[in-house]
């Protein structure tokens, strides 16, 4: 049976008060990660995934600026549509907003403000979008699990038990803002009920497949970068990995132009178009530089 085509959100509705007053004039998901929004970076990880078919769930307030930066999303190749979330009921929701988009599909879920650089991503990714039956969590070694969903597993990388924000966590990985769930994830969501701080939990709705044995976890290397770019410093640092990966690297990281183009859902032609409709400043001689190297399609 060839796969269906799984679907892509990205959650970018949250109001952003961690960051006030940076986030006064525009959500969070916007504000510059070095030279681009922060909503170019899981836009990036999506299309490196082969996703083409895109869900940006925005507030209101914000929607227009979020229209104005990625339009229908076809300079990327993709189709970008959006959705609303009216009130920021919980990560969960996203399936509830979505279930139209979603019709059944495998989705995967990518939180507005989650970074992942370099190392073997793409690889896992491709992997998880291979079961269509099974939910796949990805996790990573952190410092402070307090702060996240925490996965329990065994030798085996089998799930044992997943938490949200425990307070005693069972151990060091945090589960990271990215899910590949099958197509009945939003009958699922449906049915949770919110949280103690009020809030459709992914993590319970991850556990509802952990109960039917149908929650798949994959590790993410400790070489692989994750950054939950929600803190003032997480910002920061965000921004001066990607400067500093760049520079040492000589090309782009995680630039959503250059994964399409890799990824054959734009040709080279198309992306002049795109780039000539710009003032061709320091970030678009990048992907004009990485253009007239790369041997994919004219
Ligand atoms: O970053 C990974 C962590 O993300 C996971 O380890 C946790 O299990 C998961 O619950 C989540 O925790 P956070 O505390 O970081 O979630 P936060 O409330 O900050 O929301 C993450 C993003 O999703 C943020 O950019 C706002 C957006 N959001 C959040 C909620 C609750 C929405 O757009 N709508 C919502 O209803």
């Amino acid at each position: 049976m060839t796969p269906k085509a799984r679907k892509g959100i990205i959650l970018a509705a949250g109001s952003g008060t961690r960051l006030y007053p940076a986030t006064f004039p525009t959500s969070k998901v916007l504000l510059p990660v070095y030279d681009r929004p922060m909503i170019y970076y899981p836009l990036s990880t999506l299309i490196s995934a082969g996703i083409r078919d895109i869900l940006v769930i925005t507030n209101e307030a914000d929607r227009p600026n979020f229209v104005r930066t990625l339009g229908d999303g076809s300079q990327f190749g993709v189709r970008i549509t959006y959705a609303l979330q009216k009130v920021p009921r919980g990560i969960s929701d996203a399936f509830i907003v979505g279930e139209d988009f979603i019709d059944g599909d495998p989705c995967t879920l990518i939180l507005g403000d989650n970074i992942f650089g370099g190392y073997d991503m793409e690889r896992l990714m491709n992997e998880a979008a291979e079961d269509e039956e099974n939910a796949t969590i990805f996790t990573r070694w952190v410092p402070d699990p307090k702060r996240f969903g925490v996965a329990e597993f065994d030798d085996e990388g089998r799930v044992l038990s997943i938490e949200e924000k425990p307070e005693e966590p069972k151990s060091e990985y945090a589960i990271v803002g990215l899910y590949f769930l099958p197509g009945d994830a939003p009958g699922k969501a449906k049915t949770l009920k919110p949280s103690k701080r009020g809030e459709l939990e992914i993590t319970d709705l991850n556990r509802l497949y952990l109960d039917e044995g149908r929650l798949k976890m994959k590790k993410i290397d400790a070489r692989t970068r994750w950054i939950d770019a929600g803190t003032f410093d997480s910002l920061l640092e965000a921004s001066l990995y990607v400067s500093d990966m760049e520079k040492k690297n000589g090309e782009k990281i995680l630039c959503p132009e250059i994964e399409a183009l890799k990824k054959g859902f734009v040709t080279k032609a198309q992306m002049q178009e795109w780039i000539s409709r710009n003032k061709c400043n320091d970030y678009f001689k990048d992907v004009v530089r990485f253009m007239k190297k790369f041997k994919g399609p004219l």
